[in-house]
């Protein structure tokens, strides 16, 4: 079952307020983890997709560029309130944006980061499609994750709690070979991070070329 953009905003509207207390400590490891394996150097032009109440964003480095956007008005608000009030110099900018249709110009970004997004939004694979479309050629995507546990027990109660994905506004199911086969995301590296290594951290290449996007536009003129 699809989890539509009105069922994140809606879910989301209500976790904002808890979002800190209960997904913070708990999920930091892997934001830790995803920020040191992006080998952030200064300069880099970086886009955090499903931004969220910015729990990432003291964690970057100085001397990068963060973008972030989110699809909710209130997770976003918090995360304007911790820049202003860490003094986030790094944050560029945090819109109201849905991830799978964004604003920004074709190769803007040095690297593109989503943490916790995937399950959640409609269409996973139109996601990382923008991902890539933003991303430079040559450019780098950090995602991390909890997808279905590969144990038979553990999967199957995740598979239950599947019908609940409007209500609690992700996919307890998510399944990484889907995902995978679906986003084409050419994997360099797979992590598992977080207690008990249930989420997973996944690195990919943006294979795509410059040479190969100015034929594709060619064919499509
Ligand atoms: C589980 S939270 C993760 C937030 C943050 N990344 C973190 O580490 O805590 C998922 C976030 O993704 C956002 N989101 C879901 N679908 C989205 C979409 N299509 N476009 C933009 N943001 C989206 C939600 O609004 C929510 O803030």
């Amino acid at each position: 079952m699809r989890v539509d953009i009105n069922a994140i905003q809606k879910v989301y509207r209500r976790y904002a307020q808890g979002y800190d207390v209960y997904f913070g400590a708990l999920l930091q490891p892997g934001r830790k983890a995803i920020i040191e394996k992006m080998h952030c150097r200064s300069g880099d032009r970086i886009l955090e997709v499903g931004v969220g109440t910015g729990l990432s964003l003291p964690l970057y480095p100085l001397g990068v560029y963060v973008t972030g956007i989110d699809i909710s008005r209130e997770m976003l608000a918090r995360a304007r309130a911790r820049t202003a009030r860490l003094h986030l110099d790094h944050v560029m900018a945090l819109r109201l944006m849905d991830a799978e249709s964004l604003q920004f110009p074709d190769d803007s970004f040095d690297k593109v980061v989503a943490m916790y997004v995937v399950s959640v939004a409609p269409h996973p694979a139109r996601l990382v499609s923008e991902m890539r479309r933003v991303c430079r050629p040559g450019g780098e995507f950090f995602i991390v994750n909890h997808f279905q546990h590969a144990n038979p027990v553990v999967g199957g109660v995740e598979r239950l709690f599947a019908p609940l994905s409007r209500l609690m506004g992700f996919h307890p199911d998510f399944s990484l070979e889907n995902f995978l086969r679906e986003s084409g995301l050419d994997v360099a590296e797979r992590t598992p991070v977080n207690a008990l290594g249930y989420w997973t951290l996944l690195r990919a290449r943006n294979g795509k070329t410059a040479a190969r996007l100015g034929a594709s536009r060619a064919v499509v003129a």
